[in-house]
C-alpha cells in the first residue's frame, strides 16, 4: 500500500479528505483504522485493488471514482447516501433515479453502488459509507459511466457529493424520505422479491421497503430486489 495523504483540493470544508494511490478497498481500510480518523473523513483512492460492493460482491474499478465516508453519528445513511448522490448529479446537469436501497441509475443501467457499513463494539461507534462511481461502463455488467452521459471531473462530482451530503444530515428524517421517493425508480413499481411478485408501496421512517403481494404488506430492511419488467438487478 503506498501511503495516504491529506488532499490539498479544496472539496468541502465539513470533510477532512485524505488521498491514496492504490488500497485493497477503502472501506476495509477505514474498518480497521476509523479511530485513527475524526468524524466527517473521507478516503479517495484512485485505485482499488480489492473492491468490494454489496453482498461480499466484487466492486470491479478501473480509474472510476472511489471513496469512503467515516461518520461518527448515526444517519440513515441507507437513505442519504444515495439521494446524496442523486441531488449532487442533478446540480451537475442531469437526473438519474434511486434504485433501493442505495443503488444509482441512469437509462436504466447502473451508474453507482453504495457500500454502507455500521460498526458497533459494545455500542455505536462509527458509519463507513464506502461510494463507488463508474467513469466508463463496465462490459459485463449491465453499466453506464459518468464519461458516457456528460464530461465531468471527479473533483467536481465528489465535492457536489459532499455538500449535499451534509446538507442533507441536518434535515429531519421524513423531509429526506419524502425527497428520496421523489426520485426512487421502485416507488409504484411491480418487482421481484425472493421470487415472488410485489407492490412496492413506499419507504418506512428507517428506509425500509413496504410491499404488497395480494394484501399482504412485507417490509424489508435491506435486501436485493429486481425488475419484473426489465433485468435490473
Ligand atoms: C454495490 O453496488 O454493491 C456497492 C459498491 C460499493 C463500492 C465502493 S468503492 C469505494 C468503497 N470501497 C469498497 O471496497 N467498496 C466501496
Amino acid at each position: 500500500m503506498t501511503s495516504i495523504y491529506l488532499d490539498n483540493y479544496p472539496y468541502s470544508k465539513y470533510f477532512k479528505c485524505y488521498h491514496v494511490s492504490e488500497i485493497d478497498s477503502t472501506n476495509t481500510f477505514l474498518k480497521a483504522t476509523h479511530i485513527l480518523f475524526q468524524d466527517h473523513s473521507i478516503l479517495i483512492a484512485d485505485n482499488q485493488t480489492n473492491g468490494r460492493g454489496r453482498f461480499d460482491r466484487v466492486w470491479k474499478s478501473d480509474n472510476d471514482i472511489c471513496f469512503s465516508i467515516v461518520f461518527k453519528k448515526h444517519y440513515i445513511n441507507q437513505i442519504i447516501a444515495p439521494l446524496a448522490l442523486e441531488l449532487a448529479f442533478i446540480r451537475l446537469g442531469f437526473v438519474p433515479a434511486i434504485k433501493w436501497p442505495n443503488d444509482i441509475y441512469f437509462n436504466e443501467k447502473k451508474l453507482s453502488g453504495i457500500l454502507i457499513e455500521d460498526i458497533y463494539e459494545d455500542k455505536f461507534q462509527a458509519s463507513i459509507i464506502g461510494i463507488g462511481i463508474n467513469m466508463t461502463s463496465k462490459k459485463e455488467f449491465n453499466s453506464i459511466g459518468i464519461n458516457d452521459i456528460k464530461k465531468l471531473s471527479k473533483e467536481i462530482i465528489i465535492s457536489t457529493i459532499l455538500e449535499e451530503y451534509e446538507k442533507l444530515i441536518h434535515l429531519d428524517d421524513n423531509t429526506i424520505i419524502n425527497e428520496y421517493i421523489k426520485y426512487s425508480m421502485v416507488i409504484n413499481r411491480t418487482i421481484i422479491y425472493h421470487d415472488k411478485e410485489y407492490k412496492a408501496l413506499g419507504i418506512t421512517k428507517d428506509g425500509h421497503l413496504l410491499l404488497d403481494n395480494n394484501g399482504i404488506k412485507k417490509e424489508v430492511q435491506c435486501d436485493e430486489i429486481t425488475f419484473k419488467e426489465a433485468i435490473i438487478k
